[in-house]
C-alpha cells in the first residue's frame, strides 16, 4: 500500500489555500483515501514531530501546528511519499522551486504551508496517529483510474 500523510498547516488554512494545496496533489494523480479537519493538541503534535524534540525550533513548531484547525489527509498512489514531497518543494520556501507549493506560496521556514511524510515507514506511523483503518477508503487501482471497492 503506497500511502502518505499530508497536513494542511495552520498558515495555509488561514490564508484559504487548503483547496489549492489539495488540488495540486490530486491533479498529480494521487488519490485521497482519508481526510479530516481537526485541531491538533500538544500531545499529538509532540508525537507527530517527536524526531525534532530537543531542536531549537521544536517548541515554535508545536505552538504553530496547534494554533488552528488543520486538514489531515492520506494520499495513495505510485511513490506517494516522493511525489508528495517534490510537489511540496523544499522545507525552506526560500529554497523551494517555483511550481512547488512552498515555492509558489511560502517565504518563511516556520510557515511552510504543508507537511508530507518523509519515508514510507514514517508515513505508516503518521497515518496511524491520525486515522483508524476504518476511516480509510480502499480503491481498486487500474493504471489511470480508481474504482471504489464495495
Ligand atoms: P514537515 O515535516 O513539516 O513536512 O517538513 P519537512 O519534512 O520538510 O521538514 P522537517 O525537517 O521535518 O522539519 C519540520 C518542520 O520544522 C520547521 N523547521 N524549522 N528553523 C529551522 O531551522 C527549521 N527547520 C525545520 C519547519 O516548519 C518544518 O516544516
Ligand atoms: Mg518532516
Amino acid at each position: 500500500m503506497d500511502r502518505t500523510l499530508i497536513l494542511v498547516k495552520p498558515d495555509a488554512m488561514q490564508r484559504g489555500l487548503a483547496g489549492e494545496i489539495i488540488a495540486r496533489l490530486e491533479r498529480r494523480g494521487l488519490k485521497i483515501v482519508g481526510m479530516k479537519l481537526l485541531h491538533m493538541d500538544e500531545a499529538l503534535a509532540k508525537k507527530h514531530y517527536a524526531i525534532h524534540e530537543g531542536k531549537p525550533f521544536f517548541k515554535p513548531l508545536v505552538d504553530y501546528i496547534t494554533s488552528s484547525p488543520i486538514i489531515a489527509a492520506v494520499l495513495e498512489g505510485t511513490k506517494s511519499v516522493d511525489v508528495t514531497r517534490n510537489t511540496m518543494g523544499a522545507t525552506n520556501p526560500v529554497e523551494a522551486g517555483l511550481g512547488t507549493i512552498r515555492g509558489d506560496f511560502g517565504l518563511e521556514i516556520g510557515r511552510n504551508l504543508v507537511h508530507g511524510s518523509d519515508s514510507p515507514e514514517n508515513a505508516s506511523k503518521e497515518i496511524a496517529l491520525f486515522f483508524s483503518p476504518q476511516e480509510l477508503v480502499s480503491f481498486k487501482r487500474d493504471i489511470d483510474r480508481w474504482i471504489i471497492e464495495s
